[in-house]
C-alpha cells in the first residue's frame, strides 16, 4: 500500500521558502519524497529545490510572470510567503494575500484531481467573524489595483493592523476558494500558526511587541514552535493523507486559541 504522507510523485510550488517555515518546508519535502519543488521568493532558497523563480510577490506583474513560467501539472501549492506590518500596508496585503489569491487561481488549472493548495494563515488572524462583512467587501472586489485602493480607506475600520488582517482575509478567502475548488477535486486549506522562532518574529517584535508576542508563548505551550513544527502540518494538509479535509485551518499553536476559548488564559502577564 502507498504511504498516504508520501510525495513521491509530486510535483510542488512553495512561495517564501528563503528562510523560516518555507526553508524548513524545502527540507521537509525533500525527506518524505517530493522530486521536484519550485520556489517563488524575492532571496534565492538554500534548501532542496529543483528551479527558483526569483519574484517580488507585492508586484502584480511580477506574479503574472512567475505564473507563466510554472509549466505542466502542480499537485500542491504552498502559499507560505508573508510579511509583518512593518512594511507598508499595501506591500502587507499584496504579498499575504493578493500575490496568494492570485497564484491560487491562475494556477488552479494545472492542479490536478488529488491535489491542494495550503496557505499558510495565522492565529492573528482569528478575529475574522467580526470583520466579515468588510472582508467579503474586499473579496468581491477581485481586481488587485482596486483592492489596493480599498485597503488605504478601510485600514482603520477593520482593527487598523494590516498585518492581521491580512490574514483574516486568507483565512476568510481559502474558505470560499475551497468550496470552488473541491468542485475540481482540489483541497483549500491554511495552517494558522502562533509565534515561530524565524526571522519575521523581529518584525512582530517591533510592530506587535515583544511583551504581547513572549506572553502569547508562555500561554500555549512555553516553547517557542520551530519551522518545522509548521511545515509538518502543512505538508500533512498538502498530502493524500488528507484527503476529505476541505476548507480549514488548522490551528497549530500549542493550544493557545483553546486555552483563551475555555478561559484559561492568565492576562496578568500583559499589564
Ligand atoms: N514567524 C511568526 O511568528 C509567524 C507566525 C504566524 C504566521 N507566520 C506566517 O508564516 C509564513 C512564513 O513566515 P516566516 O515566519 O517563515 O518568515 P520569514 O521572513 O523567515 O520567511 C518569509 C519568506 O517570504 C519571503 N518574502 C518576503 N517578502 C517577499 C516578497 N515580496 N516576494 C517574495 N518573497 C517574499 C522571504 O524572502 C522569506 O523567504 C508567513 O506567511 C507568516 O505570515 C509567521
Amino acid at each position: 500500500m502507498s504511504n498516504p504522507f508520501s510525495y513521491a510523485g509530486k510535483r510542488v510550488v512553495v512561495t517564501g521558502a528563503a528562510t523560516g517555515v518555507g526553508a524548513a518546508l524545502l527540507d521537509l519535502l525533500a525527506e518524505i519524497g517530493a522530486p521536484e519543488v519550485t520556489v517563488l521568493d524575492l532571496k534565492a532558497p538554500t534548501g532542496p529545490h529543483a528551479k527558483y523563480i526569483a519574484t517580488n510577490l507585492s508586484e502584480r506583474g511580477a506574479v503574472d510572470a512567475a505564473v507563466a513560467e510554472i509549466d505542466g501539472p502542480v499537485d500542491v501549492l504552498f502559499n507560505n510567503a508573508g510579511v509583518a506590518a512593518t512594511q507598508a500596508p499595501q506591500i502587507v496585503l499584496a504579498v499575504n494575500y493578493l500575490a496568494l489569491r492570485a497564484l491560487s487561481e491562475k494556477l488552479l488549472g494545472q492542479i490536478p484531481a488529488g491535489g491542494a493548495i495550503v496557505n499558510t494563515a495565522s492565529i492573528a488572524g482569528g478575529r475574522w467573524p467580526e470583520h466579515l462583512t468588510q472582508i467579503n467587501e474586499l473579496i468581491d472586489i477581485g481586481d488587485w489595483d482596486k483592492s489596493l485602493e480599498w485597503i488605504d480607506s478601510n485600514l482603520e475600520a477593520v482593527g487598523g493592523d494590516s498585518y492581521s488582517f491580512s490574514k483574516e482575509v486568507v483565512r476568510v478567502w481559502g474558505m470560499r476558494h475551497s468550496h470552488a475548488t473541491i468542485a475540481k477535486g482540489v483541497r483549500t486549506n491554511s495552517v494558522c500558526p502562533a509565534p515561530i522562532d524565524t526571522p519575521l518574529l523581529n518584525d512582530f517584535n517591533e510592530t506587535m511587541g515583544q511583551k504581547v508576542m513572549e506572553w502569547t508563548v508562555t500561554q500555549a505551550t512555553g516553547k517557542i514552535m520551530t519551522p518545522r513544527e509548521v511545515a509538518m502540518p502543512l505538508a500533512f494538509l498538502g498530502s493524500e493523507a488528507a484527503s476529505y479535509v476541505n476548507g480549514t485551518d488548522l490551528i497549530a499553536d500549542g493550544g493557545f486559541n483553546a486555552a483563551m476559548t475555555t478561559g484559561q488564559i492568565d492576562f496578568s502577564g500583559l499589564s
